[in-house]
């Protein structure tokens, strides 16, 4: 059966195109890519400097110097995958609190974007891949031969990450997850570069009600229709 080569996968925070995306890549045997993981690289780095989040030229330098790989797990510890940057394991760094508060301002920054931009458009030129981010089917690559934009409204997103941050024993309200969600939402969909929005050619599927199984099925749907 033919298949689109390139998959693009975007939409906000918690609607679960990360799940969606790795769960369709395994299915195709293509590669998962989660671009986001980029963005959160940098913050972190950033803050382990001791950087405010105003220094731009200081983080975009640094988006220009560090080099990032994502590789098949080296430990069962629920990861999906490593991310490395420079040779350091960063995988669960970047999922900390701290960089959950600052990473839209750091993706945000137009010249962090163009440096992680040149980076994952090699990895999508290559073929066979799912790729997820908020940009991926309007900029990174506008040519993807299937643009899925995967939708929920923000109480049932905050609510996901609730239960996710609950089942790690986390110690957090609903309402503050509601509360930087929306502020996230705000500053992603409203950024002037690569803002969070559907490519006009994307097929927009809401979640809110559905879940990752009925997802997938409408998504291989799609995929099958593509087929080039
Ligand atoms: O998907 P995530 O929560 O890991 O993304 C982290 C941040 O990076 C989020 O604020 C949006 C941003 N991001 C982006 O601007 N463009 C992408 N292609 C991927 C993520």
């Amino acid at each position: 059966m033919n298949l689109p080569s390139t998959i693009a996968i975007d939409g906000p925070a918690a609607s679960g195109k990360s799940t969606l995306a790795e769960r369709l890549a395994n299915k195709l045997n293509y590669l998962y890519f989660d671009t986001g993981v980029m963005y959160r690289v940098v913050t972190w780095l950033a803050l382990d400097r001791g950087l405010s989040m105003d220094e731009e030229e200081m983080i975009t330098k640094l988006s220009q110097l560090v080099q990032i790989d994502v590789q098949s797990p080296s430990k069962e510890d629920g990861r999906a995958y490593d991310v490395l940057a420079d040779g350091e394991d960063l995988t669960w760094k970047i999922r900390r609190p701290e960089v959950d508060a600052n990473v839209s301002v750091v993706a945000a920054f137009p010249g962090v974007r163009e440096a992680l931009t040149v980076q994952q458009r090699c990895i999508g030129q290559r073929g066979q891949v799912v790729m997820v981010g908020r940009d991926i089917g309007t900029v990174v690559l506008p040519d993807a031969d299937l643009k899925i934009y995967l939708d929920a409204s923000v109480e049932e997103r905050s609510r996901r990450r609730y239960d996710e941050c609950i089942a790690r024993g986390e110690e957090i309200t609903l309402e503050s997850i509601l509360d930087a969600m929306r502020k996230r939402d705000q500053i992603d969909s409203t950024r002037d570069v690569a803002p969070l929005r559907a490519a006009e050619d994307a097929v927009i599927i809401d979640s809110d009600g559905l879940g990752i199984e009925k997802v997938l099925e409408i998504t291989i749907d799609l995929a099958r229709g593509k087929g080039q």
